[in-house]
């Protein structure tokens, strides 16, 4: 699996303290059956994370990795809030780009409040060369509410990813039915652990895939959509939904 969410990166925010917890965490992903992560430090007003500074402890947990012999691929990123995405010049977005994809934007979604003009930064993000990932929404009052708010944000362009602990009921049972309705809906394209400590609760990549119901929107969500992403290609089509027969799930 891939995971494009994660607060790997040590003494950052409030994921991985020192170097060694990142390592920790590594090697929970790996135990989960994590291939790849994306270290997306927060970057927002609390958290003013550089692309300096990312860069520079993403080179420091690749050389402990190594050492420690943790076969696990750790790429670029940032979670951005939608503040500090107004106040950063382009050059510096994109060395926030996603798994090392400057063209794909993490976007922390608010946990309160709709964030108005959302559709607007969308919008000016696609025609920038941008191409936003929403993280979390299902987190969100707002969106527990009324999950179909986020079709007009999807049908501008942005990709939705859910975080694995809402998926899998660990965050309780509102982000978990906004998650799946949101699927329904056809508004969710990835998963993703947003893990900020180290033990394989906190990445429940496998936990959540297993609780989609569908080993092939499961594969959808954690393998080709953000591998796609990874490599800068089309997001593949989203595999049809099962049809309900008498003895199980067919397809
Ligand atoms: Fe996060």
């Amino acid at each position: 699996m891939i995971d494009l969410h994660s607060h790997i990166l040590h003494g950052v925010d409030d994921g991985a303290a020192t170097v060694e917890d990142g390592v920790e965490m590594a090697r929970s992903a790996v135990a989960d059956g994590v291939t790849v992560i994306a270290a997306t430090p927060h970057v927002r007003g609390d958290y003013p994370t550089t692309a300096e500074t990312m860069e520079l402890r993403l080179a420091e947990l690749r050389e402990a990795l190594a050492a420690a012999g943790v076969e696990l691929q750790v790429l670029a990123g940032g979670e951005l809030d939608l503040q500090r995405l107004a106040e950063l010049p382009d050059d510096e977005l994109r060395c926030f780009g996603l798994g090392g994809n400057a063209s794909v934007l993490l976007l922390e979604f608010p946990y309160h409040g709709w964030p108005l003009g959302l559709a607007d930064t969308v919008f000016g993000l696609r025609t920038r060369g941008f191409r936003p990932v929403i993280a979390h929404p299902e987190r969100s009052a707002e969106v527990q509410a009324r999950p179909e708010q986020l079709a007009p944000i999807v049908e501008g362009g942005a990709l939705v990813q859910l975080t694995a602990a809402s998926v899998d009921g660990r965050l309780g049972r509102r982000p978990r039915d906004a998650a799946f309705r949101l699927l329904e809906l056809g508004l969710a394209h990835l998963l993703a652990s947003d893990a900020h400590a180290p033990s394989i609760r906190q990445i429940g990549m496998s936990s959540a895939a297993e609780a989609i119901g569908d080993p092939a929107l499961a594969r959808w969500l954690t393998v080709e959509v953000p591998a796609a992403i990874v490599g800068g290609e089309h997001i593949p089509a989203r595999p049809p939904a099962p049809r309900r027969r008498r003895f199980g799930w067919v397809r």
